[in-house]
């Protein structure tokens, strides 16, 4: 039986961040006794659909992403890491993982995401740099992300922190100085993210106006590639397009998702990919807003606003879309699991050896990769690929 991967959403933020088009929003006050009691009754019924046959499907992972996690009160994570225990049958080594701001105010909260079963703490540090940090609208300064860091460190069993490069201007060297201090506060796992202006952001504003550039195509290849490198000096390797880790430290979630696994997402504009008992897959999808999202889950139990079963092919198309940015690839025998078609049947196998010629795409150990151009392209690549 697939395992299941649950990722839990608190749309809340201190302040919204320039760049960021996260479903994420700013509110005077928050009614937290309403939003966690909305939150475990979305859990308890989809537990209930995802145990339908009597069987509690084993729990491989819980997620608490954002918006910012750590604005949750600890008694509300603790309640729900512990719903999600007795509703499932959670693997030995369940991760749990909570998105952390470093602000001062939360720092001193992670003992009590600890002792609420957090064992996995992920931090947005975006920058160690203090003018980066102020164009990125960060609230918190450089010694502020490491003090929480450091903190953070003492506090987990694991630890990973996400930082934003290819600013505007950024230098190569520059950037190598920043990661290597950011990698010397040892982390196990970093998510390296290289800054993308997202419409109907303040950015795409600035940005449409002349006010900032990003690098250009090459530059931006150029820190990627020292990224890697600086990254492999410290022993933690490329396991995603973003995502960096000593070998054993990856994200069970998120591979979760890159594997293309069964995911609950509870919350406010959460996502879900669940198997049901017939072989269905099922998509499903919450309304966004978090007020009317709370409204729905009071009148309703749940506010799912759109709920479809993935036919054989948007199967195949998604299990490669998520696969291939991984560095381990797809197995075919797993697009054929999860689809349900033959892989000959998925994918044109003519048009995969002509990108392969073209050196976007590879078989590794019988597995299909796409290489560091394919990964560039992967938009591209995809319909052209797919049967
Ligand atoms: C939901 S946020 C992380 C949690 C937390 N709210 C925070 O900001 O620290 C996920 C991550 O995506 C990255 N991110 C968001 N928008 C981005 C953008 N436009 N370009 C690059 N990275 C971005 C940031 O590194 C951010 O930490
Ligand atoms: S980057 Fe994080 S803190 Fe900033 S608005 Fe997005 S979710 Fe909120």
């Amino acid at each position: 039986m697939e395992s299941l991967a649950l990722y839990i959403h608190w749309p809340f933020c201190a302040a919204k961040c320039p760049y960021c088009d996260f479903n994420s929003h700013v509110r005077d006050r928050v009614d937290h006794a309403a939003f966690a009691a909305a939150l475990r009754a979305e859990l308890a019924r989809e537990a209930a659909r995802a145990n339908a046959g009597g069987v509690r499907r084993p729990l491989a992972s819980i997620f608490f992403g954002g918006g910012t996690p750590s604005l949750m009160r600890p008694e509300t994570v603790a309640a729900l890491v512990e719903d999600a225990r007795r509703l499932f049958d959670p693997l030995p080594d369940l991760e749990v993982t909570l998105e952390a701001n470093p602000t001062s105010v939360e720092r001193d909260k992670l003992r009590a995401f600890r002792e609420a079963g957090v064992n996995r703490a992920s931090l947005g540090v975006q920058a160690l740099d203090f003018a980066a940090l102020s164009f990125l609208g960060r609230k918190h300064d450089v010694q502020d992300a490491i003090k929480a860091l450091e903190f953070a460190r003492e506090t987990f069993p694991r630890l990973s922190f996400d930082l934003i490069y290819a600013r505007p201007g950024q230098a190569e060297a520059a950037w190598r100085e920043e990661l290597r201090r950011a990698l010397a506060l040892a982390a196990d796992h970093l998510s390296l993210y290289q800054l993308t202006v997202e419409p109907g952001t303040q950015f795409a504003t600035l940005h449409a106006r002349g006010a900032f550039s990003l690098p250009d195509g090459d530059d931006a290849a150029r820190l990627y590639a020292a990224t890697a490198e600086e990254a492999a000096r410290f022993g933690l390797l490329p396991y995603e397009v973003s995502n960096y880790a000593k070998p054993g430290a990856e994200s069970r979630h998120n591979l979760a998702y890159w594997r293309y696994g069964d995911y609950l997402g509870i919350g406010a504009g959460a996502h879900q990919r669940l198997t049901m008992p017939d072989g269905t897959l099922l998509a499903a999808r919450r309304h966004r807003a978090p007020e009317e999202w709370l409204a729905r889950v009071e009148r309703d139990g749940h506010a799912v606003t759109e709920e479809e079963a993935l036919t054989p092919r948007d199967r195949a198309r998604e299990a490669l879309l998520m696969g291939l940015r991984l560095a381990e690839g797809v197995d075919p025998a797993r697009i054929t699991a999860r689809s349900t078609l033959p892989f000959a049947e998925a994918v044109d196998l003519r048009m995969l050896d002509t990108l392969r010629e073209e050196g976007l795409l590879d078989w590794r150990d019988g597995r299909l990769v796409a290489t560091r151009d394919g990964l560039l392209r992967l938009d591209a690549i995809l319909p052209l690929l797919l049967n």
